[in-house]
């Protein structure tokens, strides 16, 4: 009788442990990867999972000798979910990093899961400032607003613009681009006046810009997260802004390069400042985006699918120094890190553990050379900057 429940429990527990090996396997190491590849922020998921993607089809799946391995799941942006996924992945799939995440308040939903399971979370896409401090074990290989948006906000008085309207989405990253533009563009002397926030959801930009033509500004400076860029520019010119003398100042996110073509001429020659640009003259830059327009015909990358491609090269060189250990030794291995991404030079900073790159300020022109289509041409860079709400709360 004990012989056999002694027996059936040796069975129970090494069918157990097959299993458990069988989802830990030594060497293999599971990138989980939560994207919104559905709903209003599908554009982000698309280009996200295509720039890692080619990161491997470029780079091959082996490295340290371990096998790199995608788990990619849909969150629909929306946080709950995200939550519950990255919960599955770390205790299921026993991902060893979690990484992706679309929208800000996915990567605040996931946040606390790295860090009670000690998994390395790379953010490859959401851009509040504050994101790497809701848990240690975040890593940004994106963008922050404030670092997109000073470059923008001090460009502009020395250009004539004196009076600025703003305009964000209503959320994170909106909330630090709209206190960035102020700050900056005022200590340069413009005056901001008004202050204009619009839902992240289903968004009507129509009684936002009557406001915008109300009160009569040099510019309007926007920030709307990626995908929303279309409509915006549609309703301007509908509404007839461009001809009452407004001009139209950005994050690069408004002049996204997925949709900055098929925005017509209505965008030609707003200036925006961002991280990347697919006409980024460097030879890097137009091999990769060769390569991202052969693997995907018809779609141009986009400042998501480089966050995303430069996240999957920051865990290959981790995972390369680490000799493949994971948990805190793979987190330590990505702080420091420098290495030349489609957009120029980047670096971790080990302290706060955001991207250090340079900033560009671009104008929508088309550009004969490049089939006459629209691009974010670049004018000048401001050379490697931090993520400025780090030093200012
Ligand atoms: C964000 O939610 O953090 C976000 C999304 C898209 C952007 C920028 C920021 O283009």
């Amino acid at each position: 009788m004990y012989k056999k429940i002694f027996t059936a429990t040796l069975i129970m527990y090494s069918l157990l442990g097959t299993n458990s090996i069988a989802q830990t396997k030594p060497d293999v190491i599971k990138i989980g990867v939560i994207l919104p590849l559905t709903g209003a922020f599908s554009t982000t998921g698309r280009q996200s999972e295509a720039g890692m993607r080619l990161y491997m089809a470029q780079h091959g799946n082996k490295i340290a000798g371990k096998e790199i391995e995608l788990v990619i799941k849909d969150d629909g942006s929306v946080a709950d979910a995200s939550r519950r996924i990255a919960q599955e992945m770390v205790t299921q799939d026993k991902v060893a990093v979690l990484a992706g995440f679309g929208i800000t308040p996915a990567a605040l939903a996931a946040a606390p899961i790295a860090t009670r399971s000690k998994t390395p979370m790379v953010v490859t896409a959401a851009a509040t400032s504050s994101i790497t401090e809701a848990s240690p074990f975040v890593v940004r290989t994106g963008f922050t607003l404030p670092q997109v948006t000073t470059g923008i906000a001090a460009w502009a008085p020395k250009n004539g613009i004196k009076t600025a309207v703003s305009l964000v989405a209503d959320y994170g990253p909106g909330g630090d681009a709209e206190k960035f533009f102020k700050q900056i563009f005022e200590s340069n002397g413009g005056k901001v006046i008004s202050q204009l926030r619009a839902p992240v959801r289903n968004p009507d930009y129509a009684p936002f810009l009557q406001r915008v033509r109300e009160d009569k500004p040099d510019a309007v400076f926007v920030f709307l997260p990626a995908g929303q860029g279309a409509i915006f520019m549609k309703q301007f010119t509908e509404r007839g802004l461009d001809k009452a003398g407004i001009r139209l100042i950005a994050t690069g996110d408004v002049t996204d390069d997925e949709l900055l073509n098929g925005m017509g001429d209505a965008v030609l020659g707003v200036i925006t400042s961002h991280h990347y640009s697919v006409a980024h003259p460097s030879a890097l830059n137009q091999k990769f985006v060769k390569s991202f327009e052969s693997a995907n015909p018809g779609l141009r990358p986009n400042f998501m699918a480089v966050g995303a491609y430069d996240g999957m090269h920051l865990i290959y060189n981790a995972v390369e120094k680490t000799k493949g250990a994971v948990g805190p030794e793979l987190l330590e291995a990505m702080k420091g890190q420098a290495f030349e991404s489609p957009r120029g030079m980047i670096k971790i900073d080990p302290k706060t553990r955001d991207v250090v790159q340079d900033v560009y300020i671009r104008r929508a022109e088309r550009v004969a050379s490049m089939n006459n289509e629209i691009y974010n041409v670049e004018l000048s860079s401001i050379p490697a900057v931090a993520d400025p709400g780090k030093t200012q709360k």
